[in-house]
């Protein structure tokens, strides 16, 4: 079929506006030129080097994203000093490459070392930068970037026992971009998220300047606790709060099958565990007509069956669910559920490439019908393909005003849903099940906009367009309220002070909003 004038004038257009910022093969050879003068070369690795494949996918999760088609980084710069990531910058504005910022690789779209549509991107990779330098009197620590949750719990428990620090999980997520978008974990009811224990940061900005706090300012320090990845700057290193654990916590986990009452016990868990004592957090996995209620607890197994019994009956919890333990082994516990499986393995960095998953999320702030559970159960029919985790907030999460960082996701909010969908073999497609039951649970959960958690990334939600060189504030609206509500207005004015030419820019980076007064 011909294309009439018009058509055709506007297809072109399209491209342009598109392709406009895809800067020559001339000038990915000069910026890599730039890279030599200032950076070591073992340093730098190109598609040419032998290890740019085995450097590129050591902390790649996802398959998904490790594709013949995956658009690629031209190189991957892995910087064992600040000045490196600031002539990475200054390079990188100087020939028109932008850099993606790679800390632990876990982000759920892949797009700290890939990009969606054809363009020429540096990956700097904060890998060698990941020291932790704790200060016991003071119980205070700085955590590089580069670190993983692992490595920094772990050092912080084995230099200043009785100190810990509130964060995910996972162990091998990196300690950059968990924070950047917040850090929800099984302290959090007591402690908040883990950007509300950060003091001080250091970061190269989009001009290459290094900054602390003082020098950052007010909102740019505001927007980096939380604000998400890849807009503001690069974070070098974080000066975090450390807080108190006993030296023994408690933990369980039980499950509940349908038939053993399992739809019962979360209807009621919606509305017991947001308002339970801080020192107590339990949340849900449900997969496969089954909910396993993981919980941890600071204080000991006699204290917690007592609380168990009068607060929360329908779970049935005795003295024989208890495991007491040391907070660090509560941190492996949790993932791999066997009590003989050493902190060492906190320090394992290495992630496999076997499993593909597709990720979404929402915030519960009314109670779900027991109605409604009995629909959600059977979604999960496959055994393996899917699971929803259930985060409990309330608490000090909950008690925080919700303009107070970028995470908004505060007062009145019962918990965070989770949907994770995971299958194995070729296929790069997401199975259908994810999507609707996205979809049914639209009008049971929070409305106006619909909240998702930035740390969940998910393109389904939306993603930026690029209009005469700068991202559109509009269209990155659409995404943006969900994970930031109210505050995203004054992340995206930041923006626009910060890097109001939009160097820092992916498929859901915060759009530069500029006063045209
Ligand atoms: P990655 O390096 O991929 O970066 C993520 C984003 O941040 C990218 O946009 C990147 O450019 C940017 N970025 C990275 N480093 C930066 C830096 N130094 N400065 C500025 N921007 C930077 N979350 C949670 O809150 N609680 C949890 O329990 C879990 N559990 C969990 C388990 C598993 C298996 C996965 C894969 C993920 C989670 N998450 C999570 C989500 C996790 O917090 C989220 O994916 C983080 O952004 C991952 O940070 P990384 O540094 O690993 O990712």
């Amino acid at each position: 079929m011909a294309l009439s004038t018009g058509t055709a004038l506007l297809l072109a257009v399209c491209f342009l506006a598109c392709y406009a910022s895809v800067p020559s093969l001339a000038a990915s050879g000069e910026f890599l030129q730039c890279l030599s003068g200032n950076i070591p070369s073992q340093l730098v690795f190109t598609p040419s080097s032998p290890s740019f494949t085995s450097v590129l996918v050591s902390s790649i999760r996802n398959p998904k994203f490790f594709t013949p088609t995956t658009v690629r980084p031209v190189c991957i710069v892995t910087p064992t000093n600040a000045s490196h990531v600031q002539a990475a910058v200054v390079c990188g504005r100087r020939h028109d490459v932008r850099v993606r910022v790679r800390s632990g690789g876990h982000d759920y779209e892949g797009l700290s070392y890939r990009s969606e549509r054809p363009e020429t991107f540096a990956v700097v990779d904060l890998e060698n930068l990941r020291a932790v330098r704790v200060n016991r009197r003071a119980a205070t620590a700085w955590v590089d970037s580069g670190a993983t949750l692992g490595e920094l719990y772990y050092t912080v428990a084995k230099a200043a026992p009785g100190l810990a620090f509130p964060a995910g999980v996972c162990p091998t997520i990196g300690v950059g971009g968990h924070f950047s978008g917040g850090g929800m974990g099984m302290m959090m009811r007591k402690y908040g998220l883990s950007v509300d224990n950060v003091l001080d940061a250091t970061l190269v900005d989009a001009t290459g300047r290094l900054l602390d706090k003082k020098a950052m300012g007010r909102d740019l320090f505001w927007a980096i606790r939380g604000g998400g990845g890849g807009s503001f700057g690069i974070v070098l290193s974080w000066k975090v709060r450390l807080v108190p654990v006993p030296q023994t916590v408690t933990f369980f986990n039980i499950q509940k099958s349908v038939d053993q009452g399992a739809v019962n016990a979360v209807t009621k868990w919606q509305t017991i565990a947001p308002a339970l004592p801080e020192d107590l957090s339990i949340r849900v996995i449900v997969q496969s007509k089954q909910a396993l209620f993981q919980s941890l607890y600071f204080g000991n197994c006699s204290a917690i069956v007592r609380t168990m019994s009068s607060q929360f009956p329908e779970l049935g919890m005795t003295r024989a669910d208890c495991r007491e333990m040391s907070w660090l082994q509560s941190t492996v516990n949790i993932n791999s559920g066997d009590a003989n499986i050493t902190v060492e393995t906190l320090l394992n960095r290495t992630t496999s490439l076997n499993t593909f998953t597709k990720n979404k999320s929402d915030y519960v702030k009314q109670a779900i019908t027991e109605a409604s559970w009995e629909k959600i159960f059977p979604w999960f029919n496959n055994a393996g393909a899917g699971i929803i985790i259930l985060e409990p907030h309330g608490g000090s999460v909950g008690s925080i005003a919700d303009a107070e960082t970028p995470y908004p996701h505060r007062s009145g909010v019962l918990y965070n849903i989770q949907y994770v969908a995971f299958w194995t073999g070729n296929g790069t497609d997401s199975p259908n099940w994810i999507r609707g039951l996205y979809d049914f649970m639209e009008p049971l959960v929070s409305k106006t906009p619909r909240g998702a958690y930035v740390n969940y990334r998910d393109l389904d939600i939306g993603e930026n367009t690029v209009i005469g060189g700068v991202t559109s504030y509009e269209t990155g609206k659409v995404w943006g309220e969900q994970y930031f509500g109210g505050n995203f207005k004054r992340l995206a004015i930041t923006k626009g002070k910060v890097d109001a030419d939009d160097y820092f820019r992916n498929e859901q980076s915060v759009p530069p909003l500029v006063s045209r007064m």
